[in-house]
């Protein structure tokens, strides 16, 4: 069974955000979110799954009206079952549970980080791209090899988005600070082009990064007061982006590949998608980035990986559709590729 052509809801709740989506004949319907924020910066998992809990209903309807399609219409639901934090996956887990049982409407269970890939596919030109996944807790190169998704690099020490994020608190930003800190450094290479760069600690392991040493180097400097905030985030964007292609286009090199997909929260970063643009030119390969609302944690991409593994005859009875919030990548049976 290949038709894709289905009415699909779509549920994503792995982390900070709680989503529903609606997918039609291939058609991305809607796309609602609604995303924890706090004042302090602080996701607390408790909070978080309270804030999932008051939106849930809100978003789904919201997604089915923007759709303009009824429960009636919906032919499968599909929610992220995996990896995440338990106590939010937990909520869009029952969701979508419940929904299904009610309206018996067949359940499947699917990968968040796979995810992130397929809706690439469905969305650009990319057909068989390697995914550099950099969001708040992830940051890694992930791609399609020898039958399964695979993971070929990852930071060996807290995901790109967190760690923008804690040094922009220490830079006094606020939370989320990934954006701000891009906006600061434009100001600096508007100003100043590439002259001012100060060297910091650039930690690549084969395809693996590290962000430790760059956050205590980073803090040291702001705190001699030497510099100005502009020119540190524009060293430190330099850096990190600098790293995250070096492992990107290592990984186009070992698989063989021509396209690079950008994926996650950070991908919505301009000097990410320049510097991706640069590297895949250089390597007469292409460059893919999706529209923000794709970039971010969605539920869009939650419902289309449903539809491609439920026809292919996947499907998730209600009495194993528990979460599995450390499953891994290459653990996931791929059957509609
Ligand atoms: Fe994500």
């Amino acid at each position: 069974m290949k038709d894709h052509n289905i009415c699909v809801l779509g549920i994503e709740s792995t982390a900070h955000t709680f989503g529903a989506s609606v997918i039609k004949n291939k058609k991305v319907l809607s796309n609602e979110r609604d995303a924890f924020t706090s004042e302090t910066g602080g996701m607390i998992p408790y909070e978080v799954a309270d804030h999932h809990v008051d939106c849930c209903d809100t978003i789904i309807k919201s997604a089915l009206e923007t759709a303009n399609v009824t429960m009636k219409e919906i032919q499968l639901i599909s929610f992220s079952q995996s990896p995440g934090l338990g106590a939010m996956l937990r909520i869009g887990a029952m969701v979508a549970r419940s929904l299904s049982s009610i309206h018996n409407i067949p359940l499947i269970g699917v990968n968040h980080c796979i995810a992130h890939l397929e809706i690439g596919r469905l969305l650009t030109d990319a057909k068989d791209p390697i995914l550099l996944y950099a969001s708040g807790a992830n940051t890694q190169v992930i791609a399609y090899d020898a039958g399964k998704y695979r993971v070929f690099g990852e930071t060996l020490d807290m995901g790109i988005g967190n760690f923008l994020d804690q040094l922009g608190r220490e830079f006094g930003l606020g939370f989320p600070a990934g954006a701000k800190i891009g906006m600061l450094a434009k100001k600096w290479r508007d100003e100043h082009g590439d002259e001012g760069y100060i060297e910091l600690p650039y930690t690549v392991k084969g395809m693996d990064v590290g962000f430790g040493g760059i956050f205590t180097k980073a803090k040291q400097l702001y705190n001699t007061k030497e510099y100005s905030v502009e020119q540190l985030c524009f060293s430190v964007e330099e850096t990190v982006y600098a790293m995250l292609m070096e492992v990107a286009e290592r990984a186009m090199a070992h698989c063989g590949k021509s396209e690079l997909l950008l994926g996650g929260g950070v991908a919505c970063a301009p000097r990410l998608q320049e510097m991706a643009t640069q590297m895949c030119k250089d390597r007469n390969g292409e460059s893919f980035a999706l529209e923000n609302q794709f970039n971010v944690d969605n539920a869009a991409m939650i419902a289309w990986l449903g539809v491609l593994m439920y026809t292919a005859g996947e499907k998730t009875e209600l009495s194993d559709a528990k979460i599995d919030p450390y499953l891994r990548t290459d653990d996931v049976k791929v059957n509609w590729r």
